[in-house]
């Protein structure tokens, strides 16, 4: 498998074809393609099989709601691994390879916990930050600082671009 840090305006079919296989709905295939037509990717990765794209994971900025930071923050996900390579450790070795080239102060993801945690991922809440003030949403929303203290300071609510919540 190769891991790839130079997804291009061409690999847009691999990226919808592996998201639309991998969610149950379309939405997180949209949200890729609109993100990227609007130029507001901080970073991309693929991970091919064969000539296939099996693996993939985004990076946006995200911001923290009537709070201005220096800080470089980022927002992780989608993250996708195609069904017949789950399960298997490469979800967790893709995105550990692809966290060592990501150059930001602070990243946030929403997901499963335990996935998460097992890359170094805390809950949000542990720095006083939340997703929204659904509770369900929060509990699944998780943190990490590339650097000690990174997040101190900061608390409310990380904004994400907007079509993020058009669900
Ligand atoms: C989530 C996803 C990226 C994980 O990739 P994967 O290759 O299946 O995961 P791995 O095999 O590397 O799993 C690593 C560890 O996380 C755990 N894990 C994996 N998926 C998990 C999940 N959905 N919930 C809880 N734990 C999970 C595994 O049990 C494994 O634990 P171990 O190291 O103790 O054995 C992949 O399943 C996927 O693309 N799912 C569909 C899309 C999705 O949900 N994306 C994430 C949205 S936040």
């Amino acid at each position: 498998m190769r891991f790839d840090t130079n997804l291009s305006a061409e690999d847009a079919p691999n990226i919808e074809h592996l998201l639309l296989g991998v969610y149950p709905t379309e939405f997180e295939a949209h949200l890729v393609e609109s993100l990227r037509r609007r130029r507001l990717m901080a970073a991309e990765h693929g991970l091919w099989d064969q000539g296939a794209l099996v693996g993939y994971v985004a990076y946006t900025p995200v911001h923290i709601k009537d709070q201005s930071t220096e800080r470089q923050l980022l927002g992780v996900g989608p993250l996708a691994i195609h069904h017949d390579f789950q399960g298997s450790g490469n979800g967790r070795k893709f995105l550990e390879e692809s966290l060592k080239e990501i150059d930001a102060d602070a990243l946030f993801i929403l997901g499963h916990p335990a996935f998460y945690e097992k890359v170094g991922f805390q809950p949000a809440s542990n720095f006083g930050l939340r997703f929204s003030d659904d509770e369900n949403q929060n509990a699944t929303f998780m943190a990490m600082e590339c650097w000690h203290g990174a997040l101190s300071g900061l608390n409310g609510i990380v904004e994400y671009d907007h079509k993020f919540y058009e669900e």
